[in-house]
C-alpha cells in the first residue's frame, strides 16, 4: 500500500516497480476509471518543466484531474519555521496551509529542494515530511532536497529498456556547472543502482563526495579514464559538494569532466543519460548529446511511465 513515495524503499521490490512500469507502457489507458474524480494537486516549490508535464500526463492517462499549484508564483509567502513571530513578509504559516491543501485533492505531489545553506535541515527533508504529516493525503516527491525518485525509476526503466547485457556496467560522473546544485539527482540515481545487480561506479573530483548511505557499495574511482573504462551507460550529472563546511559550494567547474566523445570512447559504446535540464558544453559536448549514444530524450519520457506507475498505486489505497 503506496502511502507516501519519497526513496526507493517506498517501491521495493524493483521487480514488480518494472513489472507495473511495463504493463503501464504497453497500455497507458488501461486504468482511466481508477481516477475518475480523484483529484492530484501539485505543488512546486522551484522550478521544472519534464516534472510539471510528465506528472500531469500521466495523471490524465489515469483520468485524474489535476490542480497545479507554483508557490513563487501567486500563492501567499509561507513561513516554514515553527514559533517564530510572523511580523515579515510571510503572510501564512505551511502548518495551515497543508493540511488546507490536503482538503482539496486526493493525491499530493511535492518538489522542495535543498537550500543549500544548512545541511542538517536539507537532509531532514523538513517540508516534504511536513506535507506527509500534515496534508492527510499520500504524498509523492516531485523532487525533495535529497532525491528524486521520480527521476531515477524514469532512468531504471529505461536502463533496463536500453542495456545490452544482463549485468550492465553504470557510471555516475560529476560534471562542471556554474551554479551550486543539490545532490538530489546523483544521491536518488545512487540509492535506486545500488538496489540492482549492476555493476556501479561513481567518478567525481575529489571534494564532491556524496552521503556515504547513498553511495554505498558503489567503486568510487577518481580516477576519470579508469572510471569509464568499459562501461555500458554514462549517467552524468553536476552536484555541489557535501562534505563539512564546504556544503552546497561550487568548489572548481573543471571541464576536464565534461563528457565528450574521448571519454565515451573508452567505454563499451555506452549509452549517455542526464535528467535534463542539461547545460552543453559544460555537462556534455553538443557532440555527445546529439549522437546516436544519447537516451536522453526516451529517458525523459519515461518520466510518464514512472510517475504513472506511482499514482496507480496510490490510487489504490484511496
Ligand atoms: N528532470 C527533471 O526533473 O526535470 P525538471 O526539473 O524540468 O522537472
Amino acid at each position: 500500500m503506496m502511502k507516501k513515495f519519497t526513496a526507493v524503499e517506498d517501491i521495493l521490490p524493483l521487480q514488480s516497480a518494472l513489472t507495473w512500469a511495463k504493463e503501464v507502457k504497453a497500455n497507458p489507458f488501461a486504468d482511466q476509471s481508477m481516477g475518475k474524480n480523484k483529484t492530484l494537486l501539485m505543488v512546486f516549490f522551484n522550478a521544472s518543466l519534464r516534472t510539471r508535464l510528465s506528472t500531469q500526463r500521466a495523471a490524465l492517462n489515469m483520468g485524474m484531474n489535476v490542480i497545479v499549484l507554483d508557490i513563487n508564483q501567486g500563492a501567499w509567502k509561507l513561513e516554514t519555521e515553527h514559533g517564530v513571530v510572523m511580523d515579515g513578509d510571510k503572510s501564512e504559516h505551511i502548518l495551515e496551509a497543508i493540511p488546507v491543501m490536503g482538503t482539496y485533492c486526493d493525491i499530493i505531489g511535492v518538489r522542495a529542494f535543498a537550500n543549500l545553506q544548512n545541511r542538517d535541515d536539507d537532509y531532514a527533508e523538513i517540508i516534504l515530511n511536513q506535507f506527509i504529516r500534515y496534508s492527510g493525503k499520500p504524498v509523492f516527491s516531485m523532487e525533495g532536497a535529497t532525491r528524486h525518485p521520480l527521476q531515477s525509476f524514469a532512468d531504471l526503466i529505461t536502463i533496463e529498456e536500453y542495456k545490452r547485457t544482463p549485468k550492465p556496467k553504470v557510471l555516475l560522473t560529476w560534471t562542471p556547472h556554474p551554479k551550486a546544485l543539490p545532490q538530489a539527482v546523483a544521491n536518488s540515481f545512487a540509492e535506486w543502482m545500488n538496489q540492482t545487480d549492476y555493476e556501479f561506479i561513481i567518478t567525481h573530483p575529489e571534494g564532491y563526495e556524496l552521503d556515504a548511505k547513498f553511495v554505498k557499495n558503489a567503486r568510487v574511482e577518481y580516477d576519470i579514464e579508469k572510471a569509464y573504462k568499459g562501461v555500458d551507460f554514462v549517467y552524468a550529472k553536476n552536484w555541489s559538494a557535501y562534505t563539512g563546511e564546504n556544503y552546497g559550494r561550487v568548489l572548481h567547474a573543471n571541464k576536464q569532466w565534461t563528457v565528450d566523445a574521448r571519454k565515451m570512447a573508452l567505454t563499451e559504446n555506452a549509452f549517455f543519460m542526464h535528467c535534463l535540464p542539461v547545460r552543453r558544453n559544460m555537462i556534455v559536448t553538443d557532440e555527445v548529446i546529439e549522437s546516436p549514444a544519447s537516451i536522453v530524450i526516451p529517458e525523459a519520457a519515461n518520466r510518464v511511465v514512472s510517475a504513472q506507475v506511482v499514482l496507480r498505486e496510490m490510487l489504490k489505497t484511496l
